[in-house]
């Protein structure tokens, strides 16, 4: 059966649109894309991909709880199995992460626990770091903080700006989240005791690799 999905976006939605052209319907129904920024482009990427779109404004509520509790009820309302964070730009309440524990996913523009919060490229450049990357977590209380499911990796060039590097480690996000996604929807991933565990094995506190795991899965496939 299709796992029903919701996916909260804040921009571009160049991740929503890699879960749109990436998900099989008979996997992942993506049964809403909600938004807390009317301007926010993901949402016409949904509604071309026929997805119905919602907008909770954060500026019509008075708190970070309140704006938590209309988003809760909006996402309940589809019954989702899964919640997707694609680009949402929002700290999130302990009482929301709670309620969707286990089953919110975000990903992060960085090689988790390295650089939460912003400006995570123009912060690996400064750092002088050789490489940089993406993470997909189940979200938890701490911001950025939650275990990881899988990495990506990028070399960071001699020449690189901010705008270069979040180019690049753009483009790994768009088959790093739908893969990661596709785990779970397969109920292979689940978080237990507070673990990221795949096929009930815990992975490593820096997930999974995706260029090994890509390798893995067409060795697989020539089997
Ligand atoms: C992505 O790069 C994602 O990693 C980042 O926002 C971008 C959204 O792009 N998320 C965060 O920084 C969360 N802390 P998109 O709207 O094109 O998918």
């Amino acid at each position: 059966m299709s796992c029903r999905t919701v996916i909260l976006i804040s921009g571009s939605g160049s991740n929503l649109q890699a879960f749109i052209d990436t998900l099989h319907p008979q996997q992942a129904d993506i049964v809403a894309v909600i938004s807390n920024r009317a301007d926010a482009y993901g949402l016409e990427r949904a509604a071309q991909a026929g997805i119905p779109t919602q907008v909770l404004d954060h500026r019509d509520f008075p708190d970070r709880a309140s704006y938590d509790l209309a988003l809760a009820a909006l996402i309940d309302a589809h019954t989702p199995e899964l919640v997707i964070l694609a680009g949402f730009m929002r700290i999130l309440t302990a009482g929301f992460v709670a309620r969707y524990h286990g089953r919110l996913l975000n990903i992060h523009p960085s090689l988790l626990p390295k650089y939460t919060g912003l400006h995570t490229h123009r912060r690996a450049l400064e750092a002088g770091d050789q490489e940089h990357g993406a993470t997909v977590h189940f979200v938890t209380e701490e911001l950025d903080g939650g275990p990881a499911i899988m990495q990506s990796h990028v070399p960071i060039l001699a020449d690189d700006t901010p705008e270069s590097l979040a180019e690049r480690v753009r483009a790994t996000e768009h088959r790093l989240y739908p893969l990661a996604a596709m785990l779970y929807i397969s109920g292979r991933l689940r978080l237990m005791d507070g673990h990221a565990c795949l096929d009930g094995n815990a992975i490593a506190p820096c997930g999974l690799r995706l260029d090994q795991f890509e390798t893995d899965m067409r060795g697989h496939r020539n089997d």
